[in-house]
Parts: C-alpha cells; sequence; structure tokens
C-alpha cells in the first residue's frame, strides 16, 4: 500500500528552549528565511506525502497561518511586479505543497499521546511520521528512504536511525540491530531512554517513522512510560518484538531545532550554502573565525 498520509506532531512544550519557545513554536523558528516546519512539509511532498496532519496546540496558531493563503501580502506582492515575482510565487507555493489539516493535543502527554490524535485521520493504512522539530536536509529525503526500504524489506515498520554519543544515549532511544544490506538494519528491540548498561547498541530513532495503523491499539493499551509520558518508542517496540523493523540509517543532515545548539548548527550550515546571502556569510565566519 502507497504511503500517502504524514502525521507532524508539533505539540510539544519545548522547555529545552526557553524562554524562546513561550509564545513561538520551535517548529516556527527560521532556519535563514524560512521556518523549519516547512523543511518539514517540503520533504513529505517531495517524497509523494499528498496528506499531512499536524499536531498543534494552543499558542502554535502561526503554524497554521503560515500554510494559509494571505491576501492582503499576497495582492502587495503581485502589485510589485517582476521585482516581487520570486516572493509572491514563495509566499503561495508554500500553501500548495499538501492537504494539510490541523487536530490539537489538549495535554502534552508525549509523542506517543501526540500521534494517538491521529487515529481517525489515518484510518486503516500504514503513514508516516516526521517529528516537528527535527529538520533533515539532504538530496534523497529522508521520508523517501524509509518508505522505500517498509517496502522493499517487508517489515511491521521503519525508522530512522543514526548512532549517537555514548554519553548521550540514555537521552534518547537504543535499537537491537542487525544489518541486513548498506544502511539498512533490522531491528528486533528497542528502549526509550536506557539507564547505563540498559542500551542495545548506540544506534537511535532520529526524527522520521513509517508505521502501520496497528499502532493505534498499542498506544491506547500500553501504560504511561519514561517521564511519565506515552512513548511511542514503547509502541514501536512491541511491534519490532514481533515482526521487525527496518532501521534505516539515512544520507542527509539532522538538526534538532529543539535543542540551542541544533537551532545554531541549522542557520549555519543552511546560511553557508544559501544562494542569495552564502558568500558574504562565509567572508563574515572566516573574519569572525580569526579571533578564536
Ligand atoms: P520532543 O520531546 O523533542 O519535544 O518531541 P518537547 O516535548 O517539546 O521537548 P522539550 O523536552 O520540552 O524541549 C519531539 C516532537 O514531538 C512533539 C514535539 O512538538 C516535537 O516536535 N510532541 C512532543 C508533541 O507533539 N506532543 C507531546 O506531548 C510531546
Amino acid at each position: 500500500m502507497k504511503i500517502k498520509k504524514a502525521v507532524i506532531p508539533a505539540a510539544g512544550l519545548g522547555t529545552r528552549v526557553l524562554p524562546a519557545t513561550k509564545a513561538i513554536p520551535k517548529e516556527m523558528f527560521p532556519i535563514v528565511d524560512k521556518p523549519a516546519i516547512q523543511y518539514i512539509v517540503e520533504e513529505a511532498a517531495r517524497s509523494g506525502i499528498e496528506d499531512i496532519l499536524i499536531i498543534t496546540s494552543r499558542g502554535k496558531s502561526e503554524i497554521e497561518d503560515h500554510f494559509d493563503r494571505c491576501p492582503e501580502l499576497e495582492a502587495k506582492l503581485k502589485a510589485g511586479g517582476s521585482a516581487k515575482a520570486d516572493l509572491y510565487s514563495q509566499v503561495v507555493d508554500v500553501t500548495a505543497l499538501a492537504n494539510i489539516t490541523y487536530v490539537r493535543q489538549m495535554e502534552q502527554k508525549g509523542l506517543g499521546h501526540a500521534v494517538l490524535q491521529a487515529k481517525k485521520f489515518i484510518g486503516n493504512e500504514p503513514f508516516a511520521v516526521m517529528y516537528g522539530d527535527d529538520v533533515i536536509i539532504g538530496e534523497d529525503p529522508c521520508i523517501a528512504q524509509l518508505i522505500r526500504a517498509y517496502e522493499s524489506t517487508g517489515l511491521g515498520g521503519a525508522v530512522g536511525i543514526k548512532e549517537v554519543a555514548a554519553d548521550q544515549i540514555s537521552k534518547y532511544s537504543s535499537m537491537k540491530t542487525e544489518n541486513l544490506k548498506d544502511n539498512i538494519y533490522k531491528i528486533s528491540d528497542m528502549i526509550e531512554k536506557p539507564a547505563p548498561g540498559e542500551e542495545f547498541s548506540l544506534f537511535s530513532i532520529l526524527g522520521r517513522c513509517v508505521l502501520p495503523a496497528e499502532i493505534f491499539d498499542i498506544l491506547e493499551n500500553i501504560p504511561y512510560g519514561a517521564g511519565g509520558e506515552l512513548q511511542l518508542t514503547d509502541a514501536m517496540k512491541i511491534l519490532a518484538q514481533r515482526d521487525g523493523f527496518a532501521g534505516v540509517d539515512f544520507t542527509g543532515t539532522r538538526y534538532d531545532m529543539g535543542d540551542k545548539l541544533g537551532i545554531l548548527k541549522a542557520s549555519v550550515e543552511v546560511g553557508l550554502s544559501h544562494p542569495e546571502i552564502g558568500a558574504d556569510f562565509k567572508e563574515y565566519i572566516k573574519e569572525i573565525a580569526k579571533n578564536f
């Protein structure tokens, strides 16, 4: 079954980047000139996703405004003629990337609870999950890599994985892996936020999954886990133990937009290759680096 639907959980409180997230969703933080969530929606569109459900919460209505038409602005840019034509199409094109709908997660009870809000929207088909604060930039869109692995391995689901530093693994999830071919692994077990010594490997899920609709029944029946939150990893673990999951050590660079250093890295790296300001920015970086 072709994967045409994606869920973007974007309802989290973003406490790691307070006070910035008090009134501005981290998913709307700009990377040079586009908000983080636009990169994610573009990745979905490039991967053949047609319908997107964004899970939002109180104070996140800017996300809806960003993907909506804006007649006053459009009229102003149109009146600016050819000088503003590029900006006009950028402002309009973003509204046509996919069919986007929204649902609110009323209480922030974790990623698993956020995904559970998509049960009605998904129905009975496999779907993609793209974490709203994980921007992944690369030639081959990350979620397309996972969809291909899901289809070609026939396993129960697929997750994007990367190795993390040994002293960081307790903040992430840890995967039990067996290499199948190149960058594709079979995952037969997983654990969320392992205590020291509990980890299976340094491979952790980062930002993207493909899941069967069965995940919803599991999420409805498992207890709350690490941090008192309903953990998506706990639900995936049950399917991975039973059917195996594909793990894709994906190509592309991931930026954690819910983390101070991640936000800076994204701006610097995307800025350096930006067609309009890249060359000037490089000179600037070289100049200030002289004093480091
Ligand atoms: P994170 O754990 O990175 O987000 O979840 P958070 O809870 O906002 O982070 P901190 O620890 O407080 O800084 C990954 C993604 O899942 C969403 C977040 O918005 C983020 O995009 N999420 C998380 C929800 O939608 N609902 C939740 O209850 C938790």
